[in-house]
């Protein structure tokens, strides 16, 4: 993608403070009209990144791009965003109307106009009937609503969200998706909850120490991780130790300690030892004994929905979730064949050190 179709670019952004490298040679393009999210633990950089967006921070090296512009050396309030900050923060003194209708004051948009505008923001986030209260006067989620309005009412090029979404249940996530669609937002999300992220996302990048260990789709992160550290970020992932013992055609055969499994791979040599991550829920316990590993259950964990079996293998922990729509006879103690299709494992770069 070019610089022209992109709302945000960051070319080989760094940014050091003192002796922490908080971002690390960044490149990253954000097409316009779709949700971006940064996704990561704590401290991994995503709050700099989305600030050197915005423009309260500098690069220490690197250029920064908003609708094809260099922007790297101009002034936040001459970039075309609006931005809610991990603490979204309202003004306690004005009422919602008020608070939504503060960027249009700034920008000088007449009154009538600007009355328009905050009653069409408030609909959007079904908060019309509460225009008049005080921040103190609305519960948490309401909060969270008003200062997303007070963002998108400016129309910004880009939306910058910093966590903003905390007391927010799934309803909304879909709602607020759906109304970033209908604008044709571009939006940079930032978040470390995963879910939300899966949720919310066109693209995610995952981050860790400043620097993007993968970008891709939600299914595709979550399916196709590249190491074993996005494959565990991401939800609960099995991971078993083996040696590539044959491959044709696109599948491998893996010798592993409790068994042997095929997967598919276009990349791993015979001999090579290689680590298998595949996910709870692509997990089988009642495979015949000619596919798949076996395994001897040790905990049985109900939750309403879904089961989880935690087991033992000579390959190590295996962890299997099942819809308890289908019932389990399973108790603890018992012996097992777990196996999963061929798509469902993926290698990964194990964790060094
Ligand atoms: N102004 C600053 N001066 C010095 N170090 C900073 C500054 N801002 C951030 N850092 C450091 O840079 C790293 C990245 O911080 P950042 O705020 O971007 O993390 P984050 O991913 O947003 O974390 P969280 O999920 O906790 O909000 C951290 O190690 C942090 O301590
Ligand atoms: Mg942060």
């Amino acid at each position: 993608m070019s610089a022209g179709e992109a709302d945000v670019r960051l070319d080989k952004v760094r940014k050091v403070f003192g002796t922490v490298v908080a971002v690390d040679d960044v490149t990253l393009d954000i097409a316009r009209g779709t949700i971006f999210s940064l996704l990561g633990p704590s401290g991994c950089g995503k709050t700099t990144t989305l600030r050197l967006i915005a423009g309260f921070e500098q690069p220490s090296a690197g250029e920064v791009y908003i609708r094809g512009k260099r922007v790297t050396a101009i002034a936040p309030y001459r970039r075309d965003f609006s931005m809610v900050f991990q603490s979204y923060a309202l003004f306690p003194h004005l009422n919602v109307a008020e608070n939504v209708a503060f960027g249009l004051r700034m920008r000088r948009v007449p009154r009538g106009a600007r009355g328009t505008a905050v009653a069409e923001a408030l609909d959007l986030v079904k908060l019309g009937a509460l225009a008049e209260r005080y921040p103190r006067q609305l519960s948490g989620g309401q909060q969270q609503r008003v200062a997303l309005a007070r963002a998108m009412v400016i129309k910004p090029a880009v939306l910058l969200l910093d966590e903003p979404l905390g007391a927010l249940d799934e309803e909304m996530q879909v709602e607020l998706r759906q109304l970033q669609q209908r604008l044709g937002i571009t939006a940079v999300f930032v978040t470390h909850d995963q879910e939300e992220a899966l949720t919310l996302s066109d693209r995610v990048a995952v981050m860790r120490n400043g620097i993007i260990e993968q970008v891709g789709a939600p299914r595709e992160i979550y399916d196709r991780p590249v190491n074993e550290f996005v494959a565990g970020f991401l939800g609960a992932s099995n991971f078993l130790d083996g040696t590539v013992i044959s491959r044709e055609a696109g599948i491998a055969q893996v010798e592993t300690a409790c068994g042997r499994v095929s997967v598919v791979t276009d990349s791993a040599t015979v001999g090579a030892k290689v680590r298998l991550a595949v996910r709870p829920e692509r997990v089988r316990m009642n495979a015949p004994q000619s596919e798949g590993v076996s395994a001897r259950i040790r905990d049985i964990v109900y939750r309403g929905s879904v089961t989880h079996y935690y087991m033992n293998s000579a390959g190590g922990p295996l962890l299997c979730y099942r819809q308890n729509a289908a019932a389990g006879d399973w108790s603890v103690g018992d012996d097992v064949r777990c196996a999963w299709n061929v798509e469902s494992g993926v290698l990964v770069a194990p964790e060094s050190g």
